[in-house]
């Protein structure tokens, strides 16, 4: 299958990207998890998109869909993908819609995590990330085995530059700006699905499942 995943930061996209990869044998592509890796590395990419990531503000339109273009044709995405993060403007759903119609593909169906902004302070500020593999818990609702410890490395837990509450507050005003309407430009093609992304993880897994069944 190809999937989109939009929801605001914490709605819980990363999350279940891994079971949903597991399940369908897709490849699993997230925008932010690819500029992080860039901004670690330093490369020219990295450089340039590391002052607006750390802002809370979207990277440019051109930066994101060329990141994009180039993850799309590794072998492993040829059968099926799941976009975690993009397209997050009106802009960039085009294009990639020019990008898939070149292939003679379409996208299959986009989940919409729906969820009331108040909830996501406390998921956003106590999350821990494990960088290499993007894997996310958090020390109350999904904690690892070790406090600050990757369950599956062993390897160390660290937090998000752009994971403090102040942050999150521009995050939250570019989802609703900029991304909400590429909602609606799905909505318009009849592909979008809506999540109760509130409840628990597991409860999420089931809602997704049975969207995809
Ligand atoms: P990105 O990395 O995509 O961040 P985001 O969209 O803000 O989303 P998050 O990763 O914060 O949320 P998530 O939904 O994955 O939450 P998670 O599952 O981890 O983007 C970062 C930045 O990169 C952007 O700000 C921008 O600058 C740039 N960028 C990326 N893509 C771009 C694009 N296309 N265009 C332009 N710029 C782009 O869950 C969060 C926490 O909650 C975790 O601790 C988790 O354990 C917990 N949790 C998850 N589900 C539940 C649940 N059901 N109940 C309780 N807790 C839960
Ligand atoms: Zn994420």
């Amino acid at each position: 299958k190809r999937l989109i995943l939009i929801g605001p930061p914490g709605s819980g996209k990363g999350t279940q990207s891994p079971i949903i990869k597991d399940e369908f044998c897709l490849c699993h592509l997230a925008t932010g998890d690819m500029l992080r890796a860039a901004v670690a590395a330093k490369t020219p990419l990295g450089i340039k998109a590391k002052e607006t990531m750390d802002r809370g503000e979207l990277v440019s339109d051109d930066l994101v869909v060329g990141v994009i273009d180039e993850a799309m044709k590794k072998p492993s995405c040829q059968k099926g993908f799941i976009l975690d993060g993009f397209p997050r403007t009106v802009v960039q759903a085009q294009k990639l819609d020019e990008m898939l119609s070149k292939q003679g593909t379409k996208i299959d169906k986009v989940l919409n995590f729906a969820i009331d902004d108040v909830i996501l302070e406390e998921r956003i500020t106590g999350r821990w990330i494990h960088a290499a593999s993007g894997r996310s818990y958090h020390n109350k609702f999904n904690p690892p085995k070790v406090l600050g410890i990757d369950d599956v490395t062993g390897e160390p837990l660290m937090q998000r530059k752009d994971d403090t509450a102040e942050v999150l507050k521009s995050r939250l005003e570019a989802f609703h700006r900029q991304t909400e309407p590429v909602i609606e430009y799905y909505s318009k093609k009849g592909l979008v699905a809506n999540l109760h992304a509130e409840k628990p993880p597991k409860e999420v897994t089931a809602e997704v499942q049975k969207t995809l069944s």
